[in-house]
């Protein structure tokens, strides 16, 4: 008796095995079958890449409308994130990078102590100074404006807080450096206001080399959409019924 009900038990074991089995293979059919006619629609993704490292230098922002509006306490909350390597008293030491008081407007490498990389180096023979424009370039993407640069640390997209930031930057030690009478060139239409500068770049052309590249790809459409639909095709190719 106890036997025959342990023979049931091994047998039902052994089909509930099975099932198992042959469920995983009936999903795993189906999810890599809707893989591969996915794959061509990944062009698509081609100028999403490119208008990620076209964002910063698309429109550069124009200093003399947006530093005299910054939040000055948002550009030191952002600081927080340098704090991890940089000190910015006024005759504090160098941490993990340079002590930056006083760096907005002085010179690239201002702190003589301090052990720069030769990418630093390099960098100073062609930008000899930190203006907005470099620092701004330089905060959006270390790696890719002074490519080597030991400062490891991935960048800030956002242009809004980086204006923040250097404008708190600039009231530690760098007051004096002026900052630019406003310049019409730098505003696209309404985009006086640096929230609104990420909305604002799809409408020029100018600089981002690497988007100008890829545009073609994309079609006709251009950047001008790019940003915000990356995520949308592969979500709805995804459930493709074309395997059925
Ligand atoms: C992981 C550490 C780290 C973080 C985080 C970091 N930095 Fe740096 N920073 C460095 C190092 C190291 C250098 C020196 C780079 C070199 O010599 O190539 C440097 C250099 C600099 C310089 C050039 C200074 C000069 O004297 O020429 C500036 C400006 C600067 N950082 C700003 C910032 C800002 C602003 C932030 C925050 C948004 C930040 N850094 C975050 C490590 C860091």
């Amino acid at each position: 008796m106890s036997g025959d009900l342990k023979w049931n038990k091994i047998l039902g074991a052994g089909l509930a095995t099975a099932f198992v089995i042959i469920v995983v293979q009936q999903v795993g059919v189906h999810v890599y079958a809707t893989h591969a006619p996915e794959k061509p629609g990944y062009a698509v993704n081609v100028p999403d890449e490119a208008a990620e490292g076209g964002d910063a230098p698309a429109l550069k922002p124009d200093w003399g409308t947006v530093l005299p509006a910054a939040d000055l306490a948002a550009g030191e909350a952002a600081f927080a994130r340098c704090k991890a390597c940089h000190n910015n008293a006024q005759g504090g030491p160098d941490a993990i990078g340079p002590n930056l008081y006083g760096v907005v407007g002085g010179p690239v490498m201002h702190r003589a102590g301090f052990a720069y990389d030769d990418a630093m180096a390099k960098h100073k023979a062609e930008h000899p100074t930190w203006g907005y424009d470099e620092l701004d370039a330089f905060i959006t993407a270390p790696q890719k404006y002074v490519p080597g640069t030991k400062m490891s640390f991935a960048g800030l997209r956002d242009t809004a807080t980086r204006i923040n930031l250097i404008a708190y930057l600039r009231s530690q030690g760098s007051a004096g450096f002026a900052i630019p009478a406003p310049d019409p060139t730098r505003q696209p239409g309404a985009a006086a206001a640096p929230a609104a500068e990420g909305a604002a770049a799809p409408a020029t052309t100018e600089g981002a080399p690497a988007s100008g590249a890829a545009v073609p790809a994309a079609g006709p459409a251009g950047a001008a959409t790019t940003q915000a639909t990356p995520a949308a095709p592969p979500a709805s190719t995804s459930p493709a019924p074309a395997n059925h």
